[in-house]
């Protein structure tokens, strides 16, 4: 560590960093209740919005000693974080085996003296510390890389997911039926936003089924019947305006010619005039207003009664859209959490042909794995 961050390298300490936060065993650590689930959340979501100027800040500091003194300032927050998150690490095992050899009434007296965990207040120091930095970024001019792109795509890092896409096998999905009609209601509400086009916010942590709960709407019939036009993006960490110009275009089935911004928000806001669509954006990011006053513009042109649906884990990014709509996704029921490991771990044949595992407590470990 102590050569990574020391060097030209600390964006790698920071992927290193994000990959620890989003590995399982963090995740199942926070989620247990030794730590506030938001704790994590605003740690990631902070890393990942410095994250995203590291490479500018890495090239400038040569030309601006405010921006190496920032970046100086971030490489001692950098040792403490990373110093935090191997103890962390250390802690998460230990702490597991313990609560899972402990009788459950003291599982849950555990549980409730996760209030004093001693890590939680240097998780919000550094946080403190690390916004204070985050809040300095535009002014030191450290913001080009979230908006400009001259790759002409929408591109993502090859390490990360897959893009989504509105397919989905409904078979395989529980218990989001509520969130689905609380979704598809507000979509079909005809609300007056002025000239601009409401939006509804799916927020809630990675993997909680954001994505899931959008497409499960995209593909209802009562949104097909309603919106003639429907189109899928997937966003992800990298914004780069022209080429999610060129996607929502593509995903309405129109041909997109050349890098020219100005002209493909031409043609967009050709394309929406009188008609009324559905925009899902998936998995945004980006907090920039300059950056999504810029993408939207041109969506304001479809007919009344036009929807963007967009899923995030960030509240700020989805009020930095100025949402209409923010619905929080919460975790699944146990009984939904159950069907679904019988799904997978027995595939279409029978759990109860299975007694043992009743006894050893499958049912409740693996409905604490798959809810957190
Ligand atoms: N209600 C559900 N029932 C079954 N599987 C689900 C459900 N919600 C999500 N999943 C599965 O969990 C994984 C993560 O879901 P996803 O929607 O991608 O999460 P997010 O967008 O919040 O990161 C996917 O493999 C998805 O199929
Ligand atoms: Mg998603």
């Amino acid at each position: 560590m102590a050569e990574l961050v020391g060097g030209a390298f600390l964006s790698s300490f920071f992927q290193l960093a994000l990959e620890k936060l989003y590995s399982s065993d963090f995740v199942d650590y926070f989620c247990r209740g030794k730590l506030d689930e938001t704790l994590l959340e605003k740690l990631v979501v902070t890393l990942n919005s410095i994250n995203h100027v590291l490479e500018e800040a890495e090239t400038k500091q040569y030309q601006s000693m405010y921006v190496k003194k920032w970046l100086d300032e971030l490489k001692h927050i950098a040792y403490e974080v990373d110093q935090l998150l191997d103890e962390i690490a250390t802690d998460a095992p230990l702490k597991k085996l313990k609560v899972e050899s402990q009788p459950s009434t003291s599982k849950v007296l555990g549980f409730f003296s996760s209030f004093t965990n001693p890590f939680e207040s240097r998780i919000k120091d550094l946080l403190v510390k690390l916004d204070f930095l985050a809040k300095q970024k535009d002014m030191l001019g450290l913001k080009q890389d979230t908006c400009a792109s001259n790759e002409g795509g929408v591109s993502w890092k090859p390490s990360q997911r897959f893009p989504s896409t509105s397919l989905v096998d409904e078979s395989g999905i529980y218990g989001r039926d509520d969130d689905k009609e609380v979704i598809i209601k507000s979509l079909l509400l005809d609300i007056d936003c002025g000239n601009q086009v409401p939006i509804v916010s799916i927020v809630g942590l990675g993997g909680m089924g954001k994505t899931t709960l959008a497409q499960l709407v995209y593909n209802d019939n009562k949104i097909k019947e309603n919106f003639e036009h429907r189109a899928w993006v997937y966003v992800s960490e990298t914004f780069d305006v022209i080429g999610l110009t060129k996607a929502i275009l593509r995903s309405f089935h129109s041909s997109t010619d050349g890098e020219d911004l100005n002209l493909l928000q031409h043609q967009l806001q050709q394309e929406l005039i009188g008609k009324k669509y559905l925009l899902v954006l998936d998995d945004v990011w980006n907090r920039s207003e300059e950056c999504w006053e810029r993408l939207l513009l041109p969506l304001y042109h479809g007919s009344v009664g036009s929807k963007i649906i967009v899923t995030t884990r960030d509240k700020e990014a989805a009020s930095v859209m100025k949402s209409t709509k923010l619905h929080n996704l919460k975790q699944l029921g146990k009984s939904e959490c159950w069907s679904m490991f019988v799904r997978h771990a027995f595939h279409s044949r029978n759990a109860s042909d299975y007694p043992d595992l009743e006894s050893i407590d499958i049912r409740n470990r693996s409905v604490v794995f798959i809810r957190g």
